[in-house]
Protein backbone atom coordinates (compact mmCIF):
# COMPACT_ATOMS: atom_id res chain seq x y z
CA UNK A 1 0.00 0.00 0.00
CA UNK A 2 0.64 3.67 -0.75
CA UNK A 3 2.11 5.55 2.69
CA UNK A 4 -0.54 8.76 2.79
CA UNK A 5 2.85 10.75 3.28
CA UNK A 6 5.99 10.21 2.36
CA UNK A 7 9.63 12.21 2.78
CA UNK A 8 12.22 11.02 0.47
CA UNK A 9 15.65 12.60 1.66
CA UNK A 10 14.05 16.15 2.27
CA UNK A 11 16.80 18.54 3.51
CA UNK A 12 15.44 21.95 5.15
CA UNK A 13 17.71 24.64 6.25
CA UNK A 14 17.23 28.10 7.66
CA UNK A 15 20.22 29.91 6.84
CA UNK A 16 23.28 28.12 7.97
CA UNK A 17 21.09 25.80 10.15
CA UNK A 18 20.35 22.43 9.00
CA UNK A 19 17.30 21.00 10.51
CA UNK A 20 16.43 18.30 8.11
CA UNK A 21 19.11 16.09 6.47
CA UNK A 22 17.63 13.74 4.21
CA UNK A 23 14.91 12.91 6.31
CA UNK A 24 13.22 9.81 5.42
CA UNK A 25 10.06 9.28 6.83
CA UNK A 26 6.52 7.42 5.62
CA UNK A 27 3.01 7.33 7.97
CA UNK A 28 0.33 4.93 5.98
CA UNK A 29 -2.99 5.39 5.73
CA UNK A 30 -5.08 5.26 8.91
CA UNK A 31 -2.23 5.50 10.52
CA UNK A 32 -1.82 7.25 14.06
CA UNK A 33 2.04 8.39 14.51
CA UNK A 34 3.51 10.13 17.68
CA UNK A 35 6.36 12.61 17.38
CA UNK A 36 8.43 13.07 20.78
CA UNK A 37 11.76 14.53 20.98
CA UNK A 38 13.72 17.25 22.75
CA UNK A 39 12.91 21.01 21.87
CA UNK A 40 14.56 22.74 18.60
CA UNK A 41 15.24 18.86 17.24
CA UNK A 42 12.73 19.58 14.29
CA UNK A 43 9.27 18.20 14.89
CA UNK A 44 7.85 21.43 13.84
CA UNK A 45 9.72 22.08 10.95
CA UNK A 46 8.32 18.32 10.09
CA UNK A 47 4.70 19.61 10.52
CA UNK A 48 5.12 22.94 8.85
CA UNK A 49 6.86 22.13 5.94
CA UNK A 50 3.82 19.25 5.80
CA UNK A 51 1.37 22.24 5.90
CA UNK A 52 2.99 24.01 3.13
CA UNK A 53 3.89 26.32 5.71
CA UNK A 54 7.69 26.40 5.25
CA UNK A 55 9.66 25.57 2.06
CA UNK A 56 12.63 22.64 1.95
CA UNK A 57 15.51 22.85 -0.20
CA UNK A 58 16.29 19.43 -1.07
CA UNK A 59 14.19 16.04 -1.63
CA UNK A 60 10.61 15.00 -2.47
CA UNK A 61 7.45 15.09 -0.49
CA UNK A 62 3.92 13.78 -0.99
CA UNK A 63 0.85 13.59 0.58
CA UNK A 64 -2.02 11.24 -0.57
CA UNK A 65 -0.08 11.21 -4.05
CA UNK A 66 0.24 14.64 -4.66
CA UNK A 67 4.12 15.68 -4.78
CA UNK A 68 5.02 19.35 -3.39
CA UNK A 69 6.83 19.80 -6.40
CA UNK A 70 4.96 20.80 -9.55
CA UNK A 71 4.11 18.42 -12.01
CA UNK A 72 6.26 20.73 -14.47
CA UNK A 73 9.46 20.28 -12.09
CA UNK A 74 9.44 23.72 -10.20
CA UNK A 75 11.06 23.30 -7.07
CA UNK A 76 8.77 23.16 -3.72
CA UNK A 77 9.21 26.95 -3.15
CA UNK A 78 8.09 27.65 -6.59
CA UNK A 79 5.00 26.02 -6.61
CA UNK A 80 2.17 28.01 -7.47
CA UNK A 81 -0.70 29.08 -5.26
CA UNK A 82 -3.11 26.73 -7.07
CA UNK A 83 -0.88 23.60 -5.96
CA UNK A 84 0.11 24.45 -2.88
CA UNK A 85 -4.21 24.86 -2.35
CA UNK A 86 -4.37 21.31 -3.91
CA UNK A 87 -2.09 19.75 -1.46
CA UNK A 88 -3.84 22.09 1.47
CA UNK A 89 -7.30 20.32 0.82
CA UNK A 90 -5.95 17.15 1.74
CA UNK A 91 -3.95 18.62 5.24
CA UNK A 92 -5.12 19.98 8.49
CA UNK A 93 -3.30 21.20 10.96
CA UNK A 94 -4.04 22.94 15.08
CA UNK A 95 -1.81 24.36 16.41
CA UNK A 96 -0.43 25.09 20.33
CA UNK A 97 -1.67 28.64 20.24
CA UNK A 98 -5.12 27.76 18.74
CA UNK A 99 -4.72 30.36 16.22
CA UNK A 100 -8.72 31.25 16.10
CA UNK A 101 -9.84 34.21 14.27
CA UNK A 102 -10.41 36.26 17.37
CA UNK A 103 -13.32 38.62 15.43
CA UNK A 104 -14.86 36.11 14.25
CA UNK A 105 -17.86 33.86 16.52
CA UNK A 106 -16.90 30.37 16.85
CA UNK A 107 -19.46 29.14 14.22
CA UNK A 108 -17.90 31.68 11.81
CA UNK A 109 -14.58 30.38 12.86
CA UNK A 110 -15.46 26.85 11.27
CA UNK A 111 -17.39 28.04 8.32
CA UNK A 112 -15.41 30.16 7.38
CA UNK A 113 -12.20 27.92 5.65
CA UNK A 114 -15.24 25.37 3.83
CA UNK A 115 -16.80 28.75 2.40
CA UNK A 116 -14.03 30.29 1.09
CA UNK A 117 -11.80 27.68 0.15
CA UNK A 118 -13.75 24.53 -0.54
CA UNK A 119 -16.95 26.37 -2.05
CA UNK A 120 -19.39 24.66 0.30
CA UNK A 121 -22.90 26.58 0.32
CA UNK A 122 -23.02 28.49 4.04
CA UNK A 123 -26.23 26.23 4.92
CA UNK A 124 -24.21 23.49 4.33
CA UNK A 125 -21.09 24.55 6.35
CA UNK A 126 -23.36 25.83 8.72
CA UNK A 127 -25.08 22.86 9.90
CA UNK A 128 -21.55 20.71 9.54
CA UNK A 129 -19.77 23.25 11.71
CA UNK A 130 -22.94 22.58 13.87
CA UNK A 131 -22.22 19.36 13.86
CA UNK A 132 -18.46 19.08 14.51
CA UNK A 133 -19.10 21.32 16.99
CA UNK A 134 -21.36 19.12 19.26
CA UNK A 135 -19.00 16.65 18.52
CA UNK A 136 -16.44 18.66 20.84
CA UNK A 137 -18.93 19.42 22.93
CA UNK A 138 -19.93 22.61 22.71
CA UNK A 139 -23.03 22.91 21.00
CA UNK A 140 -23.83 26.01 23.67
CA UNK A 141 -20.73 28.16 22.73
CA UNK A 142 -21.51 28.74 19.01
CA UNK A 143 -22.17 32.66 18.80
CA UNK A 144 -19.12 33.04 21.46
CA UNK A 145 -16.07 34.86 20.48
CA UNK A 146 -12.59 32.99 20.93
CA UNK A 147 -11.78 35.59 24.08
CA UNK A 148 -14.73 34.32 25.93
CA UNK A 149 -14.06 30.46 25.73
CA UNK A 150 -10.90 29.35 27.79
CA UNK A 151 -7.78 27.74 26.18
CA UNK A 152 -9.24 24.01 26.00
CA UNK A 153 -12.17 25.16 24.47
CA UNK A 154 -10.42 27.66 22.25
CA UNK A 155 -8.57 23.88 20.88
CA UNK A 156 -11.60 22.42 20.58
CA UNK A 157 -12.95 24.89 18.06
CA UNK A 158 -9.49 24.42 16.39
CA UNK A 159 -9.86 20.87 16.22
CA UNK A 160 -13.53 21.28 14.97
CA UNK A 161 -12.23 24.26 12.41
CA UNK A 162 -9.74 21.88 10.95
CA UNK A 163 -11.86 19.13 10.65
CA UNK A 164 -14.35 21.36 8.79
CA UNK A 165 -11.73 21.24 5.58
CA UNK A 166 -12.38 17.62 6.05
CA UNK A 167 -8.52 16.67 5.80
CA UNK A 168 -7.31 12.94 5.04
CA UNK A 169 -3.76 14.45 7.57
CA UNK A 170 -4.65 15.83 10.54
CA UNK A 171 -1.81 17.43 11.92
CA UNK A 172 -1.56 18.21 15.71
CA UNK A 173 1.65 20.57 17.26
CA UNK A 174 1.87 20.06 20.70
CA UNK A 175 -2.01 21.00 21.01
CA UNK A 176 -2.20 20.84 24.78
CA UNK A 177 0.64 22.45 25.96
CA UNK A 178 0.11 26.20 25.99
CA UNK A 179 -2.86 24.94 28.56
CA UNK A 180 -3.31 24.94 32.11
CA UNK A 181 -2.87 20.88 33.12
CA UNK A 182 -6.61 20.92 34.12
CA UNK A 183 -7.75 21.66 30.56
CA UNK A 184 -5.58 19.31 29.38
CA UNK A 185 -7.77 16.44 29.44
CA UNK A 186 -10.50 17.52 27.69
CA UNK A 187 -8.50 18.60 24.71
CA UNK A 188 -6.91 14.94 25.08
CA UNK A 189 -10.90 13.71 25.03
CA UNK A 190 -11.36 15.04 21.73
CA UNK A 191 -8.34 14.21 20.05
CA UNK A 192 -8.80 10.43 21.41
CA UNK A 193 -12.26 9.93 19.71
CA UNK A 194 -10.68 11.40 16.20
CA UNK A 195 -8.40 8.44 16.93
CA UNK A 196 -10.55 6.02 16.92
CA UNK A 197 -11.54 6.92 13.13
CA UNK A 198 -9.74 4.51 10.84
CA UNK A 199 -9.92 6.63 7.65
CA UNK A 200 -7.71 9.83 9.48
CA UNK A 201 -4.18 10.08 9.39
CA UNK A 202 -2.84 11.81 12.30
CA UNK A 203 0.52 12.98 12.98
CA UNK A 204 1.29 14.50 16.57
CA UNK A 205 3.79 16.26 18.09
CA UNK A 206 2.99 16.05 22.33
CA UNK A 207 5.01 15.75 25.36
CA UNK A 208 2.13 13.73 26.92
CA UNK A 209 4.04 10.37 26.75
CA UNK A 210 0.92 8.66 28.39
CA UNK A 211 -1.30 9.30 25.94
CA UNK A 212 1.17 8.90 23.34
CA UNK A 213 1.18 5.43 23.79
CA UNK A 214 -2.52 5.27 24.32
CA UNK A 215 -3.14 6.78 21.42
CA UNK A 216 -0.07 5.99 18.58
CA UNK A 217 -0.14 2.77 16.51
CA UNK A 218 3.51 4.10 15.93
CA UNK A 219 5.75 6.46 18.36
CA UNK A 220 8.83 7.90 16.97
CA UNK A 221 11.87 9.28 19.19
CA UNK A 222 13.30 12.21 16.96
CA UNK A 223 16.10 14.27 17.79
CA UNK A 224 18.76 16.49 15.69
CA UNK A 225 16.41 16.09 12.35
CA UNK A 226 16.35 12.29 12.42
CA UNK A 227 14.20 9.22 13.49
CA UNK A 228 16.30 8.12 16.54
CA UNK A 229 14.18 5.33 17.47
CA UNK A 230 10.61 4.08 16.49
CA UNK A 231 8.10 1.38 17.15
CA UNK A 232 4.87 0.06 18.51
CA UNK A 233 3.88 2.32 21.82
CA UNK A 234 3.60 -0.57 24.35
CA UNK A 235 7.08 -2.26 23.03
CA UNK A 236 8.58 1.72 22.66
CA UNK A 237 7.92 2.87 26.07
CA UNK A 238 8.49 -0.33 28.20
CA UNK A 239 11.74 -1.57 26.33
CA UNK A 240 13.68 1.33 24.62
CA UNK A 241 16.79 0.35 22.69
CA UNK A 242 18.63 3.77 21.95
CA UNK A 243 20.72 5.36 25.42
CA UNK A 244 19.37 8.51 23.86
CA UNK A 245 15.58 7.59 23.57
CA UNK A 246 16.15 6.21 27.29
CA UNK A 247 17.78 9.71 28.79
CA UNK A 248 14.87 11.23 27.03
CA UNK A 249 11.74 9.32 28.32
CA UNK A 250 13.07 9.15 31.54
CA UNK A 251 13.66 12.94 31.93
CA UNK A 252 10.09 13.53 30.51
CA UNK A 253 8.73 11.32 32.52
CA UNK A 254 9.73 12.15 35.74
CA UNK A 255 8.29 15.46 35.04
CA UNK A 256 4.97 14.01 34.58
CA UNK A 257 2.79 12.26 37.10
CA UNK A 258 0.91 15.38 37.99
CA UNK A 259 -0.50 15.42 34.45
CA UNK A 260 -1.31 11.81 34.01
CA UNK A 261 -3.38 11.94 36.69
CA UNK A 262 -5.65 14.75 35.63
CA UNK A 263 -5.85 12.82 32.08
CA UNK A 264 -7.16 9.66 34.01
CA UNK A 265 -10.34 11.98 35.91
CA UNK A 266 -10.93 13.71 32.34
CA UNK A 267 -14.29 13.72 30.06
N1 LIG B 1 11.60 30.46 10.97
C1 LIG B 1 12.77 30.03 11.46
N2 LIG B 1 13.92 30.70 11.21
C2 LIG B 1 15.12 30.27 11.66
N3 LIG B 1 15.27 29.16 12.43
C3 LIG B 1 14.17 28.45 12.71
C4 LIG B 1 12.87 28.85 12.26
N4 LIG B 1 11.97 27.95 12.71
C5 LIG B 1 12.67 27.04 13.41
N5 LIG B 1 13.98 27.33 13.42
C6 LIG B 1 15.04 26.55 14.07
O1 LIG B 1 14.94 25.21 13.60
C7 LIG B 1 15.18 24.28 14.64
C8 LIG B 1 14.01 23.32 14.75
O2 LIG B 1 12.89 24.05 15.21
P1 LIG B 1 11.48 23.38 15.49
O3 LIG B 1 10.56 24.49 15.85
O4 LIG B 1 11.10 22.52 14.35
O5 LIG B 1 11.81 22.49 16.76
P2 LIG B 1 10.83 21.62 17.69
O6 LIG B 1 11.35 20.24 17.73
O7 LIG B 1 9.42 21.83 17.25
O8 LIG B 1 11.05 22.30 19.13
P3 LIG B 1 9.99 22.55 20.35
O9 LIG B 1 9.83 21.22 21.05
O10 LIG B 1 10.68 23.54 21.20
O11 LIG B 1 8.72 23.05 19.75
C9 LIG B 1 15.45 25.11 15.89
O12 LIG B 1 16.84 25.22 16.06
C10 LIG B 1 14.84 26.45 15.57
O13 LIG B 1 15.51 27.48 16.24
MG1 LIG C 1 7.75 22.69 18.13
Amino acid sequence: MNPIIRFQNVTKRFGALTVLDNFNFEVQRGEKVTLIGPSGSGKSTVLRILMTLEPFQDGLLETDGISYHEPNGRGPFKASEKHLHKIRCNVGMVFQSFNLFPHMTVLRNVVEAPVAVLKMKREEAESRATELLRMVGLSDKKDHFPSQLSGGQQQRVAIARALAMRPRVLLFDEPTSALDPQLVGEVLGVIRDLASEHDLTMLLVTHEMRFAREVSDRVCFFDKGRIVEQGEPERFFSNPQQPRTREFLSSILGEQEPIRESISCAR
